[in-house]
């Protein structure tokens, strides 16, 4: 449907409209606070990977039974089956960027369901299979792209450890686990972000789950959503030193260009999980380039603020910001950034699409039309 006429405002980019309603997660913009399920993040940043994932799709913490049967369950059904494996290391080979190589392979994740099930609806088990996939599917592009061989599939039951055992083939310190944990407790969801809301789209038409996720992907993908994690580490690898911070960020708001990692469309204060990222960025990046980035980005940051100080609306650090520094220092090379972010959102996506079809309706807004007039049938 299109409409003409005067009268009628456009809500550019949909700010400010409630689409819907949901129960997995709170932005609170004005007060710069971040809930999942009602529980604030900096609360749950002391729990595990999985326990906090368990939260965000299944609405509770779960107990230490409950935890070990998910943490099996992502063990047993993250293993891809040897012709999916197939697939992906052929589509990998063509040097698309990673996340391109998801979008594309992410309908697939879901065939050849695992012996096991969390005894979920058909709906959820298909979202939950691509989302335990996901790692080893990135740990795969990862080798395709670097020319190393693929790791044996980790016996590890932790998420983090997997993960990174899956990338870099030896098992990473506590203290690696914990900054990446954190990273992706931060990244679960976000309430109606752009990546999410495409997945609720998608789901809303009665598509299947994977294809939600799919398009999900796609949304993520770009610089002004989950995209800015790479570009945000390019920005501070170009701008080199702390020394050139002021002028880079004064060139930039004097042409137009983007600070990326900078700015958000809820928070009118400091994004809460920036701020958790800092500091994590400043333990884990103890030296060399990781450190080295950290204090240019610092400097960044610093002159951002400065210089749009008397902006009406405030412009801070997100997520994104920092956020490269804690996976370079884990050896996550940048074009990896996004999907490993998409490896954590994917189970704030499975849980909106659950909620999208328990009262499903069409999402299907209007334009106002403003092309050549309707011309005599
Ligand atoms: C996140 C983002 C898309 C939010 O966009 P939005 O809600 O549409 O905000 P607006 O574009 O209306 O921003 C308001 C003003 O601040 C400016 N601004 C916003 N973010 C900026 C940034 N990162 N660098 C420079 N200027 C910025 C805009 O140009 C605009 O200026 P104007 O009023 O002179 O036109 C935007 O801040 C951005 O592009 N940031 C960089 C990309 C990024 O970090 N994305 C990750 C988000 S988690």
């Amino acid at each position: 449907m299109g409409v003409m006429g005067d009268s009628i405002q456009v809500q550019k980019g949909l700010e400010g409209v409630v689409a819907d309603t949901t129960a997995v997660s709170l932005v609170d913009g004005e007060n710069g606070r971040l809930y999942y399920r009602g529980r604030p993040i900096e609360a749950l940043i002391k729990h595990t990977f999985a326990e906090v994932l368990h939260l965000v799709v299944f609405g509770e913490l779960p107990d230490r039974e409950r935890l070990q049967e998910v943490e099996e369950y992502l063990w047993n059904a993250g293993r891809l089956p040897p012709e999916l494996a197939t697939s992906l290391r052929e589509l990998a080979r063509h040097g698309e960027h990673p996340m391109a190589t998801l979008q594309a392979i992410a309908p697939l994740l879901a065939l050849e369901p695992p012996a096991v099930s969390l005894g979920r609806s058909p709906l959820e088990e298909e979202g939950l299979i691509v989302a335990a996939r996901l790692p080893a599917a990135i740990a795969l592009i990862h080798a395709a792209l670097e020319d190393h061989s693929e790791r044996p599939y980790p016996s590890s039951r932790r998420y983090g450890e997997r993960f990174l055992q899956l990338m870099h083939g030896v098992t990473p310190t506590p203290e690696q686990v914990t900054a990446f944990e954190v990273t992706q407790i931060l990244q679960l969801d976000h309430s109606f972000n752009a990546g999410t809301f495409a997945a609720r789209v998608v789901s809303s038409t009665l598509a299947p789950p994977s294809s939600a996720l799919s398009a999900a992907i796609g949304a993520l993908y770009g610089p002004l959503h989950g995209g800015a994690d790479q570009h945000a580490l390019e920005m501070a690898l170009e701008v080199g030193s702390p020394q050139q911070a002021e002028s880079f960020v004064a060139n930039c708001l004097a042409t137009g260009r983007l600070v990326m990692g900078m700015g958000h469309r809820e928070y009118r204060v400091v994004d809460p999980r920036a701020r958790v990222i800092r500091a994590t960025a400043q333990q884990i990046a103890k030296s060399g380039q990781p450190k080295q980035l950290f204090e240019v980005l610092v400097a960044i940051d610093e002159a951002f603020v400065e210089q749009t100080r008397t902006r009406k609306r405030a412009l801070r650090a997100n997520l994104e910001f920092y956020k490269g520094v804690v996976y370079l220092a884990l050896d996550i090379p940048k074009e990896l950034f996004t999907a490993c972010f998409a490896a954590a959102r994917i189970f704030g996506w499975v849980a909106h699409v659950v909620e999208q079809r328990q009262d499903n309706r069409l999402i299907r807004p209007t334009a106002l039309y403003v092309g050549p007039p309707p011309q005599p049938a």
